[in-house]
């Protein structure tokens, strides 16, 4: 695994992988379209440049993929919901989805009792309480949101709450009264990495909090008989590429959309391509100015895409376990040291609780 040692530093990142398509070779690509008869893939999705995608995870895993669709400017699919989804993985995900932090992010007020009654408790924000519906965040910040006059939209509101790790019901602000909402800022710079299925024309959204759909993509009912055909499932062997993008859509936080100008991903459906329209600065200047928390994120997308590196996210985090446990496994390399001090693993240079970013306001 590299980290520093790219021959490039290029700030954006749409070429390199035009580039590596292109230098593909041709046999993989016959391999791709025959394998693609076998698994079904329409006819009319057998453009050569989803050949070529393919080609990605053929020569990355000997497997072929599911083929990459576009979404930008075109309505999202209608996808099955996560509790659609949980009435048959009620035992493997089931008990562990209510706390995971995917989930948990907007959560509806009456999820919350202790933030409903914070609320009424302070001066401030009591004026407010009756209206609000969402909590976002718990760890690092909360912020407060109601639903919009717009049908799909939330409006954000000005105050900045500091969590509290007690179990009394007062809150501290982080900024100062008068408050008041917002009715533009969630819809064009939250709302695509913090809901689901996010809708950038309109900055609709189909769900609160971030479902199955955000990672597993459009899943095919299907897939009950063959797991194959569902992303990230065992029986796939998804490319690091395909990784870096599900992972990467929301966890690069310094990103912009060259369609819409937002600082979240178009209509990014899994499977489909991120990088074409989603800018982001890896160079070696960026990454050095980001904390180690952000940092080998970046570091780990910039090593995939320019490196062709088979450890992904998914070789250190465990979604549905909420775990980074396996990440000791890792063979050790100067990324370690993003977040190890060089002379001591066991001296960690990582703070959880120092996590912050511009972008989230926190
Ligand atoms: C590009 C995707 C993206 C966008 C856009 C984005 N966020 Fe975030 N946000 C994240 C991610 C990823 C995390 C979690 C990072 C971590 O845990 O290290 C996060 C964390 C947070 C948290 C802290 C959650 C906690 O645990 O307490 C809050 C609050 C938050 N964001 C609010 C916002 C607000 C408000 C906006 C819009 C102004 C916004 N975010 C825009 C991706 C995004
Ligand atoms: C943030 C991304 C993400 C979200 C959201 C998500 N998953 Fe997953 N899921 C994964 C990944 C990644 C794996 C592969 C195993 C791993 O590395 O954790 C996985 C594995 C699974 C598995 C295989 C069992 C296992 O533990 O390995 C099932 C079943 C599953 N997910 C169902 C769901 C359902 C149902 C939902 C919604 C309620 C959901 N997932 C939401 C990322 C996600
Ligand atoms: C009708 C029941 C049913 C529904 C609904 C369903 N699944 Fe599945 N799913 C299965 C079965 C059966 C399997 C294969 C056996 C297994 O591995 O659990 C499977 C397998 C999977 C796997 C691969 C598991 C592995 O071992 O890696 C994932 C991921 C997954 N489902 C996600 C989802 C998501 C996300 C949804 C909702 C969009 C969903 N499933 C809806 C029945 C269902
Ligand atoms: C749709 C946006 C989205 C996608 C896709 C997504 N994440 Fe997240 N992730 C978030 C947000 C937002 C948070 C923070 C939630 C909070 O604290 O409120 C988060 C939190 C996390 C955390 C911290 C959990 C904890 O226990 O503190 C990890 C680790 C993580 N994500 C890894 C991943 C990986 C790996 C993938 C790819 C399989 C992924 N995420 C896909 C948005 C996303
Ligand atoms: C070599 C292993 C490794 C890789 C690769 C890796 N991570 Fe991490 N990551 C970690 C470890 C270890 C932590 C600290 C976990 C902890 O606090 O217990 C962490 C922390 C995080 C956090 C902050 C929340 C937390 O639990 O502290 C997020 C969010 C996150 N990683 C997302 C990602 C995403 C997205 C990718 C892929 C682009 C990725 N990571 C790649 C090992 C890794
Ligand atoms: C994003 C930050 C991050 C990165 C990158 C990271 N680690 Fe860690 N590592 C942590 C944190 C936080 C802990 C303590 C929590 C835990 O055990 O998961 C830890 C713990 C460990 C431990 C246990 C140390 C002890 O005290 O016994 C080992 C071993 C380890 N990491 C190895 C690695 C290796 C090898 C790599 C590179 C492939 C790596 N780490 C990359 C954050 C990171």
């Amino acid at each position: 695994m590299k980290y520093y040692d790219g021959e490039r530093d290029n700030a954006v990142y749409g070429w390199v992988r035009a580039d590596a398509w292109q230098s593909w070779p041709a046999q993989l690509l016959t391999a791709y379209l025959a394998s693609s008869v076998r698994i079904g893939i329409p006819q009319r999705l057998q453009s050569p440049l989803l050949a070529a995608l393919m080609v990605a995870g053929v020569a990355n895993h000997g497997q072929a993929e599911t083929p990459l669709r576009n979404y930008i400017g075109k309505p999202l699919p209608e996808y099955v919901t996560g509790d659609e989804c949980l009435f048959c993985h009620r035992n493997v995900v089931g008990p562990s989805w209510s706390i995971n932090e995917h989930q948990k992010t907007l959560l509806p007020l009456i999820a919350a009792p202790e933030i409903e009654a914070a609320l009424q408790a302070n001066p401030a924000l009591k004026p407010f309480a009756k209206h609000v519906r969402f909590v976002l965040g718990n760890e690092n910040q909360i912020r407060l949101l109601r639903k919009s006059q717009k049908y799909g939209h939330l409006d954000l509101l000005s105050a900045i709450l500091e969590p509290s790790h007690s179990e009394d019901a007062t809150i501290k602000l982080r900024n100062k009264p008068p408050f008041q909402w917002d009715t533009k800022i969630f819809g064009q710079r939250c709302a695509g990495c913090h809901a689901t299925a996010v809708d950038s024309r309109t900055q609709t959204y189909a769900a609160t909090g971030i479902d199955c759909y955000s990672c597993h993509g459009d899943v095919d009912l299907k897939h009950a008989n063959d797991a194959s055909l569902v992303y990230l499932s065992k029986k796939r062997n998804d490319s690091p590429l395909l990784v870096a993008a599900t992972c990467g859509q929301c966890h690069i936080r310094t990103g912009k959309s060259k369609a819409s100008g937002f600082p979240y991903a178009n209509n990014h459906v899994i499977g489909s391509d991120l990088f074409t329209d989603f800018d982001v600065d890896l160079s070696h200047k960026a990454l050095d100015a980001a904390p180690p928390h952000e940092r080998h994120i970046l570091a780990n997308i910039r090593n995939v895409l320019e490196e062709n590196d088979s450890v992904t996210c998914l070789s250190c985090h465990n979604i549905h376990r909420t775990s980074g446990r396996k990440h000791r496994k890792i063979e050790k390399s100067n990324y370690c040291l993003i977040c190890h001090a060089p002379s001591d693993m066991k001296q960690l240079t990582y703070n959880r609780k120092e996590r912050h970013h511009a972008l989230c306001g926190y």
